[in-house]
C-alpha cells in the first residue's frame, strides 16, 4: 500500500532523535513512500550537505538491524534527503525552505525534533513565511514543558499559528503495537473485560527499564529527570490504555475524554505520603562505567530512576494500587504492564498441592512484544493434585508475519493520513502536568532523599521496600 506524496520537514535534523528515532521510521516505510515524498533535515550550523547526509545514513544505519540495510533501499532513501542550514531564531534559511516547498501543495510534516522552548519561535517563522496551510501538520514531541505552567504556555504560543486539528503531540509509545494491542485485548473479550477492576485486579505494574544511560543528552536530561522524562508522558499514557472506561467509538474524542478522566482520577500526592509513595535514585559507578555525576561532570540531584505507587480514585480502580517505575542504566531493557489478579477466594487444595498463585496477565511491549497469562493447573501424570503455574503465551512477532517498529514509524504514517486517535490532546498534557507538578514540589520542600544504585542494577532497594510494604514484589524479568 502506498501512501500519498508528501514533505516532511525535520528541525533539529542533525540531532539524536533524528539519527536515532526518526529516520530509521522513515528509513522503514520505504517501500510505501511515493517518489515525490521529501525529507528535508534542518541543521543550525554551516556544512556540507552532502558530508551531513552521509553521516545522517550512516548514524541512522547504526540504529537498524543488519536485515534492514539493503543498498538499493538505502540509495533510494538517500535520494529524498535534504539539508538546510536555518536559524529557528534568526532569519537565514527560511527563504530557501519557502523555495523548496513551493507550490507547496503536498501534504507538509513540520516536526519539531528541537527544544520545546522553540516549538513558539519555529511555529512563529513558518507563518511569517507562509508556509502554514491547510495542508500542513506540526509534530512536537513531549515532555511539552517542564511544568503545567511552561506546556501551557507553549500550547498557546503553537496555537496563533496552527489549529489543535493540526498539532501532533506525539508520544512514541502509543505508536507500539502492544500498547495498541491493549484496546483489543481489553474490549473485544469479554472474559478479560468483566474482570478488569479491583474486584478481580490486586494491583497494576509498569515498568520502564532501560539500560542505556543519557547517551549523550546531559543538556537535556540534567534539568529534566526521570519523572518529567519519562512519567509525564510514556507512563501516564500507558496508564491511562490500562485503567480508561470502555470508549463509545474508537475516535480520537471518545479515547481522549476517557483518558483524561483517568487523569483527573489520579490521587494528588501529598507532602505527609510523598516519601512513601515515590523513590527517587540516581545511578552510581560501577564496575564497567562511571556514575551519572562523573559522566556530567559535575554534582547533581537529578533523578534517573522513579518508582511510584499511584491511586486512581474512581469506582473501578478504588484501592487497586498501579506501581509505576522507570529508570536508566538498570540490569534489563523491557518495557511490560503487569496486571495482578486476586487469589481464589478459597483454596480446595491440600498442602501438598504447593503454593497458589494468583494468575497474571502479562504485557510486554518490548523488546519482544508478547501477551502471557499465567494459570494454575495440575501437573501432568502427578498422582495427587500437584499444581503448577504454567503460561499462555502469545509472541507477536511470531503470530503475525511483518516487523514490529518501536512505534514512530505508526506514527509518522497517522500524521500523513490525518489520524489523531494516538497522539496526545492539549487537555491531556495539561492534566498530567497537574498529577506531577505537586510531586516536585513535594521532593523539593521535603528535600526528599536521593537513592543510589549501582548501573546496571536492579534499581535501588528502596523501590522494592515500597511494594513490600503492601505485601506485594515486582514481576521478576523473565
Ligand atoms: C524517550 C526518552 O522519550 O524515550 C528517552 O526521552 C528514552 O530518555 C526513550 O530513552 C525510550 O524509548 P524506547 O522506545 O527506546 O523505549
Amino acid at each position: 500500500m502506498s501512501v500519498q506524496a508528501f514533505d516532511v520537514v525535520i528541525f533539529g535534523g542533525g540531532g539524536d532523535l533524528a539519527s536515532r528515532k526518526l529516520l530509521p521510521a522513515l528509513y522503514r516505510c520505504e517501500s510505501t513512500l511515493a517518489p515525490k515524498t521529501r525529507i528535508i533535515l534542518t541543521v543550525h550550523r554551516e556544512q556540507s550537505a552532502r558530508e551531513f547526509l552521509a553521516g545522517s545514513i550512516s548514524k541512522m544505519t547504526a540504529f537498524l538491524s543488519d536485515h534492514e540495510c539493503d543498498a538499493a533501499t538505502l540509495k533510494r532513501f538517500r535520494q529524498r534527503l535534504h539539508m538546510l542550514v536555518i536559524d529557528v531564531d534568526g532569519e537565514r534559511g527560511w527563504g530557501e525552505l519557502t523555495e523548496r516547498l513551493s507550490p507547496h501543495t503536498k501534504i507538509t510534516l513540520y516536526y519539531f525534533a528541537l527544544s520545546a522552548s522553540l516549538y513558539g519561535q519555529a511555529s512563529q517563522r513558518l507563518s511569517e513565511h507562509g508556509l502554514i496551510s491547510d495542508q500542513c501538520r506540526v509534530v512536537i514531541e513531549k515532555p511539552i514543558g517542564h511544568s503545567e505552567l511552561s506546556a501551557e504556555e507553549i500550547n498557546a504560543r503553537i496555537s496563533q499559528y496552527f489549529t489543535e486539528q493540526q498539532t501532533y503531540r506525539i508520544d512514541h509509545y502509543l505508536g507500539k503495537e502492544t500498547v495498541q494491542n491493549l484496546i483489543a485485548l481489553r474490549f473485544g473479550n469479554a472474559l478479560l473485560e468483566r474482570q478488569w477492576d479491583g474486584s478481580s485486579i490486586d494491583h497494576v505494574q509498569i515498568s520502564l527499564c532501560e539500560t542505556v544511560g543519557v547517551e549523550g543528552r546531559f543538556g537535556y536530561y540534567n534539568h529534566t529527570g526521570a519523572l518529567r522524562d519519562m512519567v509525564q508522558n510514556h507512563l501516564l499514557q500507558l496508564l491511562c490504555f490500562v485503567a480508561m472506561e470502555p470508549p463509545s467509538r474508537l475516535d480520537e474524542q471518545s479515547i481522549r475524554q476517557e483518558k483524561i478522566k483517568v487523569l483527573r482520577s489520579l490521587r494528588r500526592i501529598t507532602t505527609e505520603k510523598i516519601d512513601r509513595a515515590t523513590i527517587r535514585a540516581q545511578y552510581q559507578a560501577s564496575a564497567k562505567q562511571p556514575g551519572y555525576c562523573q559522566q556530567l561532570g559535575e554534582q547533581s540531584n537529578t533523578e534517573t530512576y522513579v518508582a511510584i505507587k499511584a491511586h486512581i480514585d474512581n469506582w473501578r480502580w478504588s484501592k487497586v494500587p498501579f506501581y509505576l517505575r522507570t529508570g536508566k542504566c538498570l540490569a534489563n531493557a523491557y518495557a511490560e504492564i503487569v496486571i495482578q489478579f486476586r487469589p481464589v477466594r478459597y483454596n480446595v487444595f491440600s498442602p501438598s498441592a504447593g503454593p497458589l498463585e494468583a494468575n497474571s496477565l502479562v504485557i510486554r511491549l518490548q523488546p519482544e512484544e508478547s501477551i502471557k497469562m499465567s494459570l494454575m493447573v495440575k501437573e501432568l501424570h502427578s498422582s495427587r493434585n500437584k499444581l503448577k503455574p504454567v503460561s499462555l503465551d502469545l509472541n507477536l512477532a511470531t503470530e503475525f508475519t511483518g516487523k514490529l517498529s518501536d512505534g514512530y514509524k505508526t506514527l509518522l504514517l497517522n500524521v500523513v493520513e490525518g489520524d489523531k486517535s494516538l497522539f496526545i490532546h492539549r487537555d491531556e498534557i495539561v492534566a498530567a502536568w497537574q498529577w506531577v507538578d505537586p510531586i516536585i514540589d513535594c521532593w523539593r520542600r521535603n528535600n526528599s532523599p536521593l537513592y543510589s544504585y549501582v548501573s546496571h542494577s536492579e534499581g535501588p532497594a528502596a523501590a522494592d521496600a515500597l511494594l513490600e510494604r503492601g505485601g506485594r514484589q515486582w514481576f521478576p524479568y523473565r
